[in-house]
């Protein structure tokens, strides 16, 4: 598949750096703080796909200490910039080498796999597995099969009917309406019968799964966010 990272982008990187937690992208980030604070014990986290930092700080504020890590150096040189005093590190994508095996009591992947083709997403998994410490713990957050085919606060996919087709493997497009790029991003739709079968894959078993919601009381205009889950959230564990 001819895919390219559109994040490999500086005006996109510039774009992508505004964003913070407001509507829908609040979803996303609502339950972390609950869910690592069940699911993860110690402090030592790897940001996977970290992009202008936004990810990391956020960890960061938790309390972790976070190594950033990204293809993308036009993301990075923002994400430096921002928080001077992080760590964000350029990686090949699939070969982790440079990191320490057995180390990351969390690994956080925010929207990352979204952008990777379904072939790669076992083996960049397996690898990010053998940088889990003994009881370590993936958190991975992807975009929902239906976010690409409806309304919503942070996004508009009406130009692009053809996502409706789309199956599991196939590039999909969205636009951010959140930030000032109004360029389509291009995603991997991955459904959740395919993730679980590369978690699987990959030797990690789910151990949690969520479809966040909207209550309806946020201060932000839902769209379909109230009724339909825009992300999907696997807390994932080594398979025994
Ligand atoms: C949508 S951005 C999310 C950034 C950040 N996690 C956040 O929540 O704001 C996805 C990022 O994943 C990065 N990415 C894609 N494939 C990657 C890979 N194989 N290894 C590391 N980063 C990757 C992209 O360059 C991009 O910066």
């Amino acid at each position: 598949m001819n895919f390219v990272n559109c994040y490999e982008d500086v005006s996109r990187a510039g774009a992508y750096s505004t964003l913070e937690f407001a509507n829908t992208y609040y979803l996303a980030y609502r339950d972390l703080p609950a869910i690592l604070a069940e699911h993860v014990t110690g402090t030592t986290a790897l940001d996977f796909g970290c992009g202008t930092g936004r990810s990391t700080r956020f960890l960061r504020k938790l309390g972790f200490n976070v190594t950033g890590v990204d293809i993308s150096e036009d993301m990075l040189r923002i994400a430096r910039a921002t928080d001077p005093s992080g760590d964000y590190r350029l990686v090949p994508g699939d070969n982790f080498s440079e990191l320490p095996a057995g180390a990351f009591d969390l690994v956080l992947s925010a929207f990352t796999f979204d952008n990777i083709p379904g072939a790669m997403k076992a083996s960049i998994f397996r690898g990010l597995r053998t940088l889990l410490a003994p009881q370590g713990t993936i958190v991975s957050i992807v975009s929902s099969p239906e976010i690409y085919t409806h309304e919503w606060a942070s996004f508009t996919t009406k130009d692009f009917p053809e996502n409706a087709k789309a199956r599991s493997g196939d590039v999909v497009r969205i636009i951010v309406t959140d930030h000032q790029d109004p360029r389509p991003v291009e995603d991997i739709v991955c459904t959740p019968e395919s993730y679980r079968a590369i978690y699987r894959e990959a030797g990690l078993e789910v151990a949690r799964m969520l479809k966040p919601l909207a209550k309806g009381d946020e201060p932000y205009a839902w769209v379909n966010e109230t009724s339909i889950a825009p992300w999907v959230i696997y807390v994932l564990k080594r398979t025994p």
